[in-house]
């Protein structure tokens, strides 16, 4: 049999410790393939979707894309496929993260990006005329309200944010990190069969289902326009009221 060492090779052991509001590198592991679920401190583990990152858009990334028809800002955008999707239609569409990892890869696949915290000032604050959250980022600060708050002084008048939901989910608030197995060349030697639980740095994140969404955008100045699964996924179009 293999003999199998979990070892946890970085990170904070604590999730008291995750009060900050975002920590850059914690998805650089998993950008770069190394880490592949969330675990909130609840012990509710989610699957990384961290092959459609890389990817180019799909099917279903194209319900989001279809309700994006001028200046888009992607807050979080991961290495930019949605970027390069709305580029390639003609609109122009701007990625922002804190990842030097996902900067990176929108560089190398031509997506216009900025490496910045979505909390931080921005080009054209209050004349976007859509914000995206793909992909989980309704979580990214751990509240989702103050996000949308913060997305809602991004949008021009008639602007949206067209954000992704997690099926069957509530609303969840708290800390998090990232975990994954690797077998790490430069964390074991090259004949030791070491497995080894990579683990990033707790910090705050929400997940949001369909059911809250409406209550969510609510208290955050925003109303429901269209909300549609597609495929396994779930899409939801907020309107400023
Ligand atoms: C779940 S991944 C989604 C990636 C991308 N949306 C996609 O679908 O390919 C979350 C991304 O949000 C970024 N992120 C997290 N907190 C952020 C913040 N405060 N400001 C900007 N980007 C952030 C991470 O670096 C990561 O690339």
């Amino acid at each position: 049999m293999t003999p199998m060492t979990r070892s946890l090779v970085s990170g904070t052991a604590d999730p008291g410790t995750a009060a900050i509001a975002g920590v850059p590198g914690v998805f650089d592991a998993a950008l770069a393939g190394r880490c592949q679920r969330l675990v909130r401190a609840d012990g509710v583990v989610l699957p990384l979707a961290t092959q459609r990152w890389q990817d180019d858009a799909d099917g279903d990334d194209s319900w989001m894309v279809d309700r994006c028809a001028g200046p888009t800002l992607d807050l979080g955008c991961g290495p930019g496929r949605l970027v390069v999707a709305l580029a390639d239609r003609g609109v122009p569409a701007l990625g922002v993260d804190v990842s030097v990892q996902a900067v990176q890869r929108c560089l190398e696949r031509g997506a216009a990006v900025l490496h910045r915290d979505a909390f931080e000032r921005l080009p054209g604050e209050g004349r976007w005329e859509h914000v995206v959250l793909a992909d989980g980022n309704i979580g990214i600060g751990g509240d989702p309200v103050g996000l949308l708050r913060r997305c809602r002084a991004l949008l021009a008048e008639a602007g949206t944010v067209v954000v992704e939901l997690e099926p069957g989910a509530g609303l969840w608030q708290g800390a998090a990190h990232l975990e994954g197995t690797a077998e790490s060349a430069y964390l074991a030697a090259p004949d030791d069969t070491t497995e080894t639980v990579m683990a990033s740095a707790w910090f705050p994140w929400a997940v949001l289902g369909p059911d809250e969404v409406d209550d969510v955008a609510a208290e955050s100045g925003l109303v429901v326009a269209e909300r549609a699964a597609s495929g396994a996924r779930f899409f939801a179009v907020l309107s400023l009221i």
